[in-house]
Parts: C-alpha cells; structure tokens; sequence
C-alpha cells in the first residue's frame, strides 16, 4: 500500500489530498472568494491566500484520512502549469514537508491530472474506469484540449484551442451581463430555465479538431451591444434565454469536435475533465451522442472537475509506481 499526500496550487484553489493506492481518503479544498470583486483572478492576491491556506487544509486533509504524518510515502504537487507565484506555494511547502518526513516528491502536470481523475476510486466512482484508448475533452478556464489518451502518461493532443479557453468565454459573457465570477456555474443554472434556440451565435470554421472562441465572445457582446440600443433593459429580460443559447452554441462547438476526433480514431470511450465538464448541458449532450454511437461516456463528479489535490494524487500514484520522483532543486513551470 502507498500513502501519497497531494498538493494542488495552480490557480485559485488551494487544495491537498491524501490517497492509499488509487483510493481516496481526503480531499480538502479551500476556493479563494477574494477575486469575486474583482471580476477575475488577481495573481498576487492568489498567492497570498495560498500562504494563509495551506497549513489548515494539509493539516486537516490529514486528519480527514485518518492517517499519521509518518505513514505519508511521498508528497506530490502540481509544478505546472498554472501562475507562478500560486505554483510556488505549493511547491515549495511539498518540498519542506517532504523534507522532513525524508520521503520522494513527485511533480504532476496540472492538465495530465484532471485527465487522469478518471481513475481516482472512492464511494461516488468505486471502479468503472476507462481503458486505453479514450479521447478526454479537457475544459477548464485556461484550457480546452481533445486529448488521446493511449496510456496514463502517452497522451496525444488531438486538438487544441488557438485563442480562448472555452471556460474563459462562459466566464466572459457571464461578466457582459453582469452575472458574477466565476460565471460558469451561474450561466449552468440560469440556462435551465431558459430557451436554447432564442438566439443564433456563429461559430467558426477551424481546420481539425482545433476550437477558438474569441469570435463567439466578440459575437456576443456585438449582438448585446445592438439590442441594448433598442431596449437598455434587454440583458434583464432576456437573461435566461441568452445564458441557454450562448451556453447551447459553445457545447455544441465543443462535442462535435469531440464526436468527430472519436469516430476519426475508431475510439469507443469519450471523457470529459476540467472546471467545464461540470456543466450540466455538456455533461447530458455527451451521454446522448455516446448512447448514440454506443461508445461509453466518463463523466467526473462535480467534487473532480473543478482544480482539487485529488486529480494531483491519483496522477503522483501512478508516477510512483514507475519510481518516477523529482529532484529537490526543481522549478515550477507557468505554461
Ligand atoms: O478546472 P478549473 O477549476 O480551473 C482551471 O484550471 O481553469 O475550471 C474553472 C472554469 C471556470 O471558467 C468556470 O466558470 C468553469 O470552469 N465552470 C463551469 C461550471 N463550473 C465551473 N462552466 C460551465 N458550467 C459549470 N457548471
Ligand atoms: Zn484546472
């Protein structure tokens, strides 16, 4: 049996898990509210509270798990990539802590993790893993990526976006109608209420399995732009309508995409990971275009999708069992 305590502190999540195998025993996650009034994520505000966080939530994801500190066979923590002065919170305290207990440190790619939150077991997920190969969708707020995955480390970019984040669109058009930060969630929850096919907004053509969603955003906040003319009250009236088209035209951009990559690679399984797969639109429209091929769907649970320390365990599990650990004198990377 391997302890391994996981660290994640790529962005605005502080985060540390502990997991015995590939099976997990805590998972504590402390969001940062302090960007809220900003609109976004301030990278120095970030940092700090990482400081003032990290102690309390390694210290009760320990306590969670019921473990000692002296069980613990190696620390993990996300090097990148993610913003450098977060990163280096997490980093450097993974490798005092390991440290002084005289265990290895093993360094996870922030994006490998999320793919490989797949095989994370626990009482919502107790054993239906993908096989190899699957094509994993990746969106988050700074990533959207069709990955093949062959085996948990050979990973194969399919695609990738060339401007935007799919995540980073949501969180802008959230922001044009004053919805709030983070607006994915809040554009999720309105959009249940609303009509999908009020309104039309074009997505572009790109060559290949590549997305851009800098013309959807722009689209957008043009459209809105001329009928706020018209009527300074649309957004208001219209809001739910807007959060279900806008939130309809930038699912259905992403798994058709993803529907093609599958077919195109003769793959059966299909996953979706990252702060985006908890939508509720995406994760319903991937169940029913895989019922319709009768390939299987992999859908995290929510407490998977967005940044946790677990997803960085799971990934450091695997990487121990290949005694793949890093050297104390490594750095961060932010891309
Ligand atoms: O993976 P994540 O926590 O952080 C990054 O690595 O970026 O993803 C955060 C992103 C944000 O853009 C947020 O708005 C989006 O995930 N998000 C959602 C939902 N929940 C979080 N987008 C749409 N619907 C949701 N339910
Ligand atoms: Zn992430």
């Amino acid at each position: 049996m391997t302890t391994i305590l996981a660290i994640e502190s790529s962005c605005d999540d502080t985060s540390a898990a502990v997991l015995r195998d590939d099976c997990l025993l805590s998972n504590v996650i402390a969001s940062q509210k302090v960007h809220e009034q900003y609109g976004g994520v301030v990278p120095e505000l970030a940092s700090r509270a990482h400081q003032q966080n990290i102690i309390p939530v390694v210290d009760g994801a320990i306590r969670q798990a019921g473990i000692d500190k002296s069980e613990i066979d190696a620390v993990a923590f996300t090097r990148g990539p993610g913003l450098l002065g977060s990163l280096m919170v997490g980093v450097n305290f993974a490798k005092s802590f390991a440290l002084a207990l005289g265990k290895p440190i093993i360094e996870v790619n922030h994006l490998q993790a999320h793919v490989l939150s797949h095989f994370i077991r626990n009482e919502q997920s107790p054993g239906s893993n993908p096989t190899f190969p699957f094509i994993c969708l990746l969106v988050s707020g700074g990533h959207t990526q069709i990955l093949l995955l062959k085996d948990y480390f050979d990973i194969e970019c399919l695609g990738t976006t060339i401007d935007d984040a799919a995540g980073e669109a949501i969180d802008k058009a959230a922001k044009i109608m004053d919805l709030g930060y983070p607006g994915g969630p809040v554009i999720d929850r309105l959009a249940k209420e609303g009509n999908a096919d009020a309104y039309q907004f074009a997505t572009p053509h790109i060559e290949g399995y590549n997305y851009s969603f800098s013309g959807i955003k722009t689209s957008f906040l043009y459209f809105l732009r001329d009928r706020l003319k018209e009527d300074p009250d649309f957004i208001e009236k219209h809001k739910v309508d807007l959060c279900a088209s806008i939130q309809k035209t930038i699912v259905g951009f992403l798994l058709k995409k993803v529907e093609r990559a599958a077919i195109d690679h003769h793959v059966r399984q299909v996953a979706i990971a990252g702060g985006v797969s908890a939508n509720s639109l995406l994760r319903c429209e991937l169940q029913r275009i895989c019922a319709k091929h009768y390939w299987k769907a992999f859908i995290p649970p929510f407490q998977f999708c967005t940044d946790n320390a677990a997803m960085v365990g799971i990934a450091a599990y695997f990487k121990y069992l290949k005694g793949d650990f890093a050297d104390m004198s490594l750095a961060p990377y932010t891309r």
